[in-house]
């Protein structure tokens, strides 16, 4: 059966094509188009006109997608859409084109919800992913650790009380003049640091480890602290060696939040497979600590399917027509969506 997925929840537009047989699948192509050049001149994502570039990039790469592969809207079995959560107009966007091929070619569809694409993405590489398992949803968006029982069957143990891990990366990437998203910018500088000063962090730049006592995470106060410490250092950011320290000074404190956690949610649970997921899922400080936590199987999907992307969406798609066999009629936009609610399909 081919499954065509689109994900349109913020500012990609992806496409994929996958083929599922006997239990397996292969994905046959795969598009993703980064709107980041549009929404970078205004230091975040414009909603207006994400929506827009979704209407015009997404035709065209449906397009490309099914010639590339020689195929009709008559040879797809099954279509997978983000139904949400994500912003309205964009995800509007995605559903309309889904529905419309659904109408035309009586085709059954499957709505996806962006962040169980994201818990389960661990498993297109990894087939080997047994339940339960942990996944920390890390993106620009999301800050979760969320316990995986089966599909369809999530508990969320810690959430963030405020900002996203990403949005504290690119926050600080912003005050350090890259641009925007500046999170991957950013961990490169850091990355290049501690190479070459042995992986040691400026003793004057640490930043205050907060939120330990609680179950949550909390990024507000650690992005308040970042901008203090950048504006204490006034002038001397203008030099290169000083930024690329603060750099590595800040990647360190928002990874050891991170991993923090999700060590005391292990100990908690019992739990010792730890999926990482999400664009900051990236990050390879963040992937060295995890694995380092003692007595835990780390999995990390692609570098592609670490950020936002359609065969994510497929994946899912596939996975719950497999059990449900049904696809869905009036599917609406859910722009909020806890993944709490999904249940087993
Ligand atoms: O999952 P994603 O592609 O989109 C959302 O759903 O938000 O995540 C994007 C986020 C951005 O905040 C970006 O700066 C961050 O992931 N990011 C990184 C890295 N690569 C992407 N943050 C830290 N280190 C990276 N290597
Ligand atoms: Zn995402």
């Amino acid at each position: 059966m081919l499954c065509l997925a689109i994900e349109t929840s913020c500012d990609e537009s992806a496409v994929s094509l996958l083929e599922s047989e006997a239990g397996s699948f292969r994905v046959l192509s795969e598009e993703i188009s980064s709107q980041t050049k549009i929404h970078e001149k205004y230091g975040g994502v414009v909603p207006e006109l994400a929506s827009r570039e979704h209407l015009s990039a997404l035709p065209l790469m449906l397009d490309a997608v099914m010639e590339k592969n020689q195929c009709r809207l008559a040879d797809i079995g099954l279509l997978a859409v983000t139904q949400g959560p994500g912003l309205k107009g964009c995800l509007l966007i995605g559903l309309g084109v889904a529905k419309g091929m659904a109408c035309a070619g009586n085709i059954p569809i499957v709505g996806v919800n962006h962040i169980e694409g994201h818990i389960r993405s661990a498993r297109i590489a990894n087939s080997e992913l047994s339940y339960p398992y942990l996944a920390l949803v890390v993106s620009g968006g999301h800050t979760e650790i969320v316990q995986v029982d089966q599909l369809g069957v999530y508990k969320v143990l810690a959430r963030t009380k405020d900002d996203a891990a990403g949005e504290a990366f690119d926050k600080a990437a912003n005050l350090l003049g890259l641009s925007y998203p500046g999170g991957a910018a950013l961990a490169a500088l850091a990355d290049n640091y501690l190479t070459e000063n042995r992986g040691i962090i400026e003793r004057d730049l640490a930043l205050p480890k907060v939120m330990r006592g609680s179950n949550d995470f909390s990024f507000s106060g650690l992005k308040t602290a970042i901008v203090l410490l950048i504006r204490r250092e006034g002038t001397r950011i203008a030099d290169e060696s000083r930024r690329a320290a603060l750099a590595a000074a800040i990647q360190e404190a928002i990874v050891d939040t991170l991993v923090h956690r999700v060590e005391q949610m292990v100990l908690r649970t019992g739990i010792t497979r730890v999926a990482v997921c999400g664009g900051v899922s990236a990050n390879r400080l963040l992937q060295k600590r995890l694995a380092a936590l003692s007595g835990i199987t780390l999995f990390v999907p692609s570098k592609l399917h670490c950020m936002d992307n359609a065969t994510m969406i497929g994946f899912v798609g596939i996975e719950r027509f497999q059990v449900s066999r049904v696809g869905a009629s009036n599917l609406e936009v859910r722009s909020f969506w806890p993944v709490e609610e999904l249940g087993v399909p």
